[in-house]
């Protein structure tokens, strides 16, 4: 195939309180301001990349843009010509969206569900200052495995999977179905290395926003687990620990200051393109307790 993104590299949000997002990156997640622009943008720092999250002030709250990464110039150029032989239109980043990335170049497009996409290449490093936590934890997995993973909201499966599939090259991983009333939720999990999976969505109306979670994978289980602990004493809503039987990683869930969730875990399964694809029927094999008793992804009871 010629096009395929090989790794999750970063992720926009918009925010309506950059205050409590700049304490809870900051306290809670152990990941380091790494600027704040003149608008009150964060980029948020948790690996040797100049940034991975970037927060934008936006009242929506919710997801903004996706980039994925790709090996280099000619990787991206191979990219532009799949776009075209598939008819995809896309524009290419002009000199201040390059800059404001802090990429060698881009290009932009869309999902079917119109959630935008940032294909690029050369991401800024920065060695002069090595990464530094916030808190006393044991950093990121990372490198190879991209940013972490994400799951989103979309507006048609089908034609969602069809695109994540054939127009970034993406390889499903399993499937996750379970009953959700009187109704079946799918859940498909891509990847596009080898970390099991780089962007998830259900077949399922999502939450209110298009942004389901977004896990970062942290390289000791302590870290987990302290991180759990200040979520407990701040009061934040979260689930309890739970393992997944896909990735088979141990997390938990908190809620961001923008309402959607993120997943902090620790000890995920590495996936190659020679596994055939399983299928699940459980999102988790134990855990994710919410605090009405019911499991993370379960519909939530109806007021009486
Ligand atoms: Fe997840």
């Amino acid at each position: 195939m010629l096009g395929k993104v090989e790794r999750l590299g970063y992720v926009g949000v918009g925010a309506s309180d950059l205050e409590a997002w700049e304490d809870y990156a900051t306290n809670l997640l152990g990941v380091a301001v790494q600027e704040k622009e003149d608008d009150g943008t964060l980029l948020l720092r948790h690996d040797k990349h100049h940034y991975r999250l970037a927060v934008h002030p936006d009242p929506s709250d919710d997801l903004l843009y996706i980039g994925w990464q790709v090996a280099d110039d000619e990787a991206l150029a191979a990219f532009r010509a799949h776009l075209e032989q598939e008819n995809i239109s896309f524009t290419v980043g002009d000199n201040g969206k390059v800059d404001a990335r802090r990429v060698g170049e881009l290009i932009e497009l869309k999902d079917p569900n119109g959630v935008c996409l940032e294909v690029f290449h050369s991401p800024l490093i920065d060695y002069v200052a090595p990464f530094q936590s916030s808190r006393p934890i044991k950093g990121f997995l990372t490198g190879e495995f991209g940013l972490g993973h994400m799951v989103i909201g979309v507006d048609n499966f089908d034609e969602s999977k069809k695109f994540y599939r054939e127009i970034l090259g993406m390889r499903v991983s399993d499937y996750i179905k379970v009953a959700r009333g009187d109704k079946e939720l799918e859940i498909v999990f891509l990847h596009c290395n080898g970390r099991h999976h780089s962007i998830g969505f259900g077949n399922g109306a999502g939450g209110l926003k298009r942004l389901g979670h977004i896990m970062l994978e942290v390289n000791d289980m302590d870290d987990v687990g302290s991180t759990y602990d200040i979520c407990l004493k701040r009061g934040i809503e979260s689930t309890t620990l739970g393992r997944h039987p896909n990735d088979r990683m141990i997390s938990f869930y908190m809620a961001s200051p923008s309402g959607w969730q993120f997943e902090y875990g620790y000890g995920a399964r590495c996936v190659s393109d020679e596994e055939a694809v399983e299928r699940f029927t459980t999102i988790s094999e134990w855990g994710h307790l919410r605090n009405d008793g019911l499991r993370y992804g379960d519909a939530r009871k109806q007021a009486q």
